[in-house]
């Protein structure tokens, strides 16, 4: 008998199910046209939007995965119309009010990511209750992107380094990618190892632009609003198909 059995033909090895990505990042895009295909004001598409979020994070939670991003407030959505600004920050106040108490008995732990002192005083309030009750959940990380703008976090960051040099704290030659990655709003945080975009739109519109350096990219044409269960599975089912080499040349 040979010291060693050869190993079967590829084809042969039962194939073994690929890992859900750990952390899902999505760009939740299309409310208004949603809203507008169907004659209604832009607001019941954020509406709307507010229950594709529902959908998704049940979906995140069966499908085992552990960190879910999503973009609800970039830093440039302050120069829409006021108006609109106003619907989408009471909508915020709600979700926090109706949703948090049952995000926390489902295991979500939920964080922040953004300039999140340029919202009101109620709203910061409820933010930091939010995280500070769900803060001991394990089976979610939900990450809330307000008033977020990547940009930005990347020159906050620089300057908090730039600051630790002048006092002594950290060797400028010292400073690498983890390094500075600690410096950003996401150290805690694994990077995203998919980004998702609905609306048709192809763009990463200075989310997580550090961040995503190595992410693969689903786009779909499906509006926010009618994103669901069935779309989340099918974005990561694409994911598992990807082959990442992060670089490396094929094996
Ligand atoms: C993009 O659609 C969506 C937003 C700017 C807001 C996202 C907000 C939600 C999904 C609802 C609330 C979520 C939470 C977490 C409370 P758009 O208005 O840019 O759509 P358009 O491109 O079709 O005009």
């Amino acid at each position: 008998m040979p010291a060693t059995s050869p190993l079967p033909a590829r084809a042969e090895r039962p194939a073994a199910p690929a890992p859900p990505p750990a952390h899902v990042a999505i760009i939740m895009d299309g409310n208004g046209r949603w809203a507008a295909a169907r004659g209604l004001p832009r607001i019941a598409g954020h509406r709307a939007g507010g229950q594709a979020v529902r959908r998704t994070i049940e979906a995140a939670i069966e499908q085992g995965v552990g960190w879910l991003t999503l973009y609800a407030f970039s830093s440039e959505n302050w120069r829409r119309p006021e108006a609109e600004v106003k619907d989408l920050t009471g909508l915020l106040r709600h979700y926090l009010k109706s949703e948090v108490a049952e995000l926390s008995a489902n295991g979500v732990r939920l964080h922040i990511i953004g300039e999140r002192d340029r919202f009101s005083e109620d709203i910061q309030l409820a933010l930091r209750e939010a995280e500070s009750l769900t803060s001991a959940n394990r089976r979610l990380n939900l990450t809330i992107a307000l008033s977020y703008g990547a940009r930005d976090e990347i020159v906050a960051a620089a300057r908090r380094a730039a600051e630790a040099a002048r006092a002594g704290r950290l060797d400028p030659a010292e400073l690498d990618e983890a390094g500075f990655s600690a410096f950003l709003s996401t150290a805690a945080m694994p990077d995203p190892d998919l980004i998702i975009r609905t609306s048709g739109e192809r763009r990463l519109s200075n989310f997580l632009l550090w961040q995503a350096a190595y992410a693969e990219f689903v786009f779909t044409d499906v509006l926010w609003p009618d994103f669901g269960q069935a779309h989340f599975a099918e974005a990561l089912a694409e994911y598992a198909r990807r082959d990442r080499r992060f670089g490396a040349r094929p094996a």
